[in-house]
């Protein structure tokens, strides 16, 4: 007992000196700058404003990641909202704008904490990636380099580091959702990518009313998404693809912030919603849910301009055209088929495209023992 009771008392000292906010002393339009986050030292029914200043870029121009902060009463769970890692997916960033505004912070159970630009890089340019003219130059994927490495080795690592060991990974939370869409030319139905083997994130499939939850087993190590990293140090988390690229998308953005509220409801955050609308809305949406363990992606084989001959969330069956190639003379030149039955889980909407690209994901249920699990592919 009194082993026990010292040693909670030296590991919480050790918690408080090693995990507290830390300010450096900047303040930019109005918002102080920190580069280390600790939910503990804010005041209970505060709201934060705050800038989590990241590596500056290739020029020496500070970079700041904005974050707000709602912190509630009765300890309680942590919910993070993260978006903002890829330029061109601004639905996400929206819905995670609109759920921490629409808290009342003096009724609200434990904390939210909203990272709406992740990559200010990638938002700034506008585009999925950062990029940079550094050297020979490069691309970086911020969501690729949460591959838990002990030190950073590149520019990709680096961005995450401090991210990862100073917000995400150190503030104990309960669950996250990253935010994600369709990239610029593509489109998406309102969809999770989810890791099986967790309870809460099961939960959190029953919650959302998506169209399509795609099953899979993540390892951060292989896929370097925050998702993974998070499920492995037990923060249950799911990716959610909202609707298409380079859209605002009204309809994809309330019922998304209806599943966020929904979750903080099942946490115990905020009171559930008694809106009869929503509540029909979600009923219906959930009976629809379709969750699948298995992908194929259909490529054109032929540059052109590509014509869909199918829409998202389309029955199909294997050998069935969902895409036609047509030459600058209007010929068609090639037929893009899909090898096998499923469900158009993403397709195209800007035609142009070089040869191999994605032009529509198939996803179905496999119901092999081996994909039971999810993260089959068909190549
Ligand atoms: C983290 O959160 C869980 C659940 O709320 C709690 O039981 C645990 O004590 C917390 N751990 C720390 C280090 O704060
Ligand atoms: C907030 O937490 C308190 C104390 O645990 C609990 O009594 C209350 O029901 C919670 N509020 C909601 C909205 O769940």
């Amino acid at each position: 007992m009194k082993f026990s009771t010292l040693s909670l008392l030296i590991s919480s000292i050790i918690g408080l000196s090693y995990s507290q906010t830390i300010y450096t002393g900047d303040v930019l339009e109005g918002n102080k700058v920190i580069t280390k986050l600790d939910i503990n030292d804010l005041p209970e029914k505060s709201v934060s404003y705050l800038w989590f200043k990241v590596p500056a870029n290739m020029v020496g121009i500070n970079s700041h990641v904005p974050l707000m902060v709602k912190k509630g009463t009765n300890g309680g769970p942590r919910f993070l909202l993260n978006s903002g890692f890829h330029g061109d997916e601004y639905n996400g960033i929206r819905v995670v704008q609109d759920t921490f505004h629409s808290i009342d912070e003096s009724k609200l159970n434990g904390t939210v904490v909203a990272v709406t630009y992740a990559s200010p890089g990638a938002i700034a340019g506008g585009r999925m990636f950062y990029v940079t003219n550094s050297a020979t130059g490069g691309i970086v994927d911020v969501n690729r380099n949460f591959k838990l490495s002990p030190e950073p080795t590149d520019i990709g690592s680096l961005m995450t580091d401090g991210l990862w060991k100073n917000l995400y990974s150190n503030n104990n939370f309960t669950a996250c959702v990253d935010m994600h869409g369709a990239s610029a030319g593509d489109s998406y139905p309102n969809l999770i990518y989810g890791d099986v083997r967790i309870e809460y994130t099961n939960r959190m499939f029953e919650l959302s009313g998506a169209d399509i939850v795609k099953l899979e087993i993540g390892s951060a190590k292989n896929t370097g998404y925050l998702e993974d990293a998070l499920n492995q140090i037990n923060v249950p988390t799911i990716s959610y693809e909202i609707g298409y690229g380079l859209s605002m998308q009204a309809d994809q953005i309330k019922r998304s912030n209806e599943f966020m509220q929904r979750i903080m409801a099942d946490l115990k955050m905020i009171p559930p919603t008694t809106d009869k609308d929503s509540i029909s809305r979600f009923e219906a949406a959930q009976k629809k849910t379709l969750a699948l363990n298995e992908l194929h992606i259909a490529k054109n084989n032929i540059g052109g301009i590509v014509i869909p001959c199918v829409s998202l969330l389309d029955k199909v069956e294997a050998g069935q055209v969902v895409a036609h190639v047509i030459n600058p003379y209007g010929h068609v030149i090639e037929e893009i088929k899909t090898k096998v039955d499923g469900y158009v889980m993403m397709i195209i909407r800007n035609p142009a495209s070089d040869p191999l690209r994605n032009i529509a994901f198939i996803s179905r249920v496999n119901p092999d023992e081996s994909c039971k699990l999810g993260g089959c592919f068909v190549p």
